[in-house]
This record gives structure tokens, sequence and C-alpha cells, in this order.
């Protein structure tokens, strides 16, 4: 029988390369992201696609680990190998961050990780299983103008530690991965220029390392040795390290491409926007037609915590829904305010071509997100 691995961040540079790696390995994969149409191009791109599940899924959201675990579970039956590839780097002071700002970068990072081991975790024990954390240079040798993304990748690091000492006796192994510079979209995403083309390592060596990992169950891998090795000599010297990153910003590839670079004259850069975002955004309306939908009842999800990927994880399932069995597998224990909330959600959803109304209270699955 095939094993199974969850990999968040699959849509793009080293999360994208792993699934790649692993289907040719012949593993079965959750394929974790928010663009979907880039998850359905990889899916597409294998003769194997019966191996794939894609979720389009944001990891910001309340509840997305347990629902990547339940779609796993659902679809291959087993967990084996999870590598959390998912992650954003943030710019600016970390004294200027909103809070919004720092939310993100300890959601991603570090509670959507630990949480989905925690979902994870009885069936990591079933199969002795392995855990990925991908962690940064920057965890030990904090790079000034990334937020709270050195604090973050810190805290992964030192969780990765605890897990792995914790989960031992259960046979689960926790590696960290430091993943050196990666020639990935990750930092020119956020307006740097990212580290020289030299330096930086294709994400199929690090998706190669990761997979070697899991042959040798190993709980630590350092994709660029080199690079992991001046790091640890910059641990030691903490003021120098400071002193050279702050100095020389191409160390981290931290220099701002000339395109975003803030002047009195220039306004900052429109940030790239997900459909997600798009739809919070009052002044535009939003051409997602699941968010065209769900648009009336956005606060009210909001207040009650019903996300959005809860909703496409349930058109996925292509099943008949009741408001009973909705609101049951949402909230455990329903109020009544949650009762109405899902009455209401059914109904726009029905409105919106997803569901249709079968009588006495039923809707069936039409359409997915
Ligand atoms: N590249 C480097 O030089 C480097 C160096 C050290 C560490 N790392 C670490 O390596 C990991 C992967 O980085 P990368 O270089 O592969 O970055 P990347 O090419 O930008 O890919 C990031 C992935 O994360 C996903 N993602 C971002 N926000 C998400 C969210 N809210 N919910 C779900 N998925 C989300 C993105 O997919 P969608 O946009 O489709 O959601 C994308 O698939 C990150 O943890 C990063 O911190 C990278």
């Amino acid at each position: 029988m095939a094993r199974t691995m969850i990999i968040t961040g699959a849509s793009a540079g080293i999360g994208r390369a792993v699934a790649i790696a692993a289907l040719e390995q012949g593993y079965d994969i959750v394929a974790v992201a928010r663009r979907q149409p880039l998850l359905d191009e990889l899916a597409a791109t294998f003769a194997r696609a019966d191996a794939i599940e894609t979720l389009p899924l944001d990891l910001l959201e309340p509840g997305a680990p347990a629902l990547i675990v339940a779609a796993a579970l659902r679809r291959f039956g087993t967990i084996d190998v999870i590598v959390n590839a998912a992650g954003v780097v943030a710019a600016g002071g970390i004294a200027e961050q909103s809070d919004s700002a720092l939310h993100e970068q300890f959601q991603l990072h570090v509670v959507a990780p630990l949480a989905l081991l925690r979902e994870a975790l009885p069936a990591l024990q079933a199969t002795r299983g392995q855990v990925f954390f991908i962690g940064s240079g920057v965890a030990r040798v904090p790079v000034p103008g990334l937020g709270a993304y050195s604090a973050a990748k810190a805290a992964i690091r030192n969780a990765a530690r605890s897990a792995r000492t914790e989960l031992r006796r259960y046979g689960i192994i926790v590696t960290y991965v430091d993943p050196g510079a990666v020639d990935t979209e990750f930092m020119r995403r956020a307006g740097f220029a990212g580290a020289h083309k030299r330096f930086a390592a294709p994400p199929k060596r690090v998706a190669d390392s990761i997979l070697r990992a899991v042959q040798r169950r190993k709980a630590v891998v350092n994709a660029s040795p080199w690079q992991t090795f001046a790091v640890g000599v910059g641990a030691l010297f903490p003021s120098l390290a400071q002193a050279v990153v702050t100095r020389f910003p191409a160390i981290a590839g931290t220099q701002r491409l000339p395109s975003t670079k803030m002047t009195a004259a220039s306004p900052p850069p429109e940030p790239l926007t997900y459909p997600a975002e798009e739809a919070a955004r009052p002044e535009k309306p939003s051409r997602d037609p699941l968010d065209a939908a769900l648009g009336p009842l956005a606060r009210r999800m909001e207040r009650l915590k019903l996300s959005r990927g809860f909703i496409i994880a349930l058109l996925e399932s292509k099943t008949t829904l009741t408001m009973e069995d909705v609101a049951l597998r949402w909230a455990g224990m329903p109020n009544k305010n949650e009762r109405a909330l899902v009455h209401d959600v059914l109904e726009a959803l029905s409105d919106g071509g997803f569901l249709e109304r079968c009588g006495d209270g039923r809707y069936a699955v039409v359409r997915t997100a």
C-alpha cells in the first residue's frame, strides 16, 4: 500500500518540489495551499492523478489543520509524513507590525504546523510517522526588516526540539529543516531581491534532502550545509553577526527590489493578493462565486468562527448534507446561533448554485468551490 504524505505550501517553491518528489517515489499526497489553479496544475502533470488530493485552504483560518487531517484520512486512510512548507516572509521593522501581520507569522509558521501535528497524532502514532518543520537561518541569526519572521522561525525551531523529545516514545520522528537560501518566489513576493542565484539552492535539492531524511528517519536536515555552518558561526558571535547582516543586506537577500523601494514620491507597492483577501476588501466586489454567495454572511461567519475552509471541504464531499449534520461537524455541540448560521449558509450556498434543495431539509452538493 502506498504511503501518504501531507504537504502544505504545495502550490509553489519547496512544497511543490516535495510534492513532485513524493509522487515520483510512489506516495499518495495531500497537497495544501490557497491557489487552487496551481494545485490543479500540479495534479494534472501527473499520470497518477488518483494519488493526489488537492485541498485549497488558507492556513490562517481556524480549524484548517483539522480539515487537512480529516481530508487525508477520508481519502487515503493513513498519514505517514507531514511536510509543513507553507510560509510567507514579512517586511518591515518588528516594532511596526500590525496585529494581523504578527498573527500571520506565528499562525503560519508556528501555530498551524503544531496544530497539524496535534490533529494527526493518532494517525502518526499508528504509522510511526514523521513530521517536518521548515526553519531558517534567521531562527539563529535574526535579520532586521523581516517583521516577526525571524522570531516565528526561532519558535518553530525550539518547538521542533520539544516535539522530537516528547514523541520519540511513540516512534514518531520530528525533523527540523534548515533549507538555506532557496531559489523560489518567497523573498520576491515580499518585495526583496532574495539571495543571489549563485548561493540559492534549487527547491528540488531541498525536496530531495527531505525525501532522503524520510528514508533515513533523520532528525535534522541541512540542505546547504555550508550555509548552516556559517549561521552557526554567526550564532557564536551574535553582535558581529548582527552588524554584518545589517550592513550587508545582500547576504540575507533583504535588499528591496528597485520597483518596491519606498520614497516620498512613490506610494508603497500593491501587495500580492489572493481571492480571500480580495473578498475581504469591501470596495471591490468579489469575483469568486463562493465569496459572492457567502458575502452577506461574512461578518456572522467571522464572529462565530465558521471558516471558509470548512465550507470548501464541505463542498468537496459531494454528498447530501443536512443542517444538523453540518452543524454537528462544525461546532460539535451547536447552540441556537450556530444552527441558525449553518441554516443560512446552506441556503446561501443553494442560492449561489453550490447546493440543490432536495426537500426535508436536505441539500445535495452540485458544485465544488
Ligand atoms: N526560499 C527561501 O530562501 C527560504 C529560506 C529559508 C526558509 N524558507 C522556508 O521554506 C518554506 C517554503 O518557502 P518557499 O521558498 O517554498 O516559499 P514560496 O515559494 O513562496 O511558497 C510558499 C508556499 O506557502 C503557501 N502559503 C503561503 N501562505 C499560505 C496560507 N496562508 N495558507 C496556505 N498556504 C500558504 C503558498 O501557497 P499559496 O500562495 O497558493 O497559498 C506556497 O505554496 C517557508 O516556511 C519558508 O519560511 C524559505
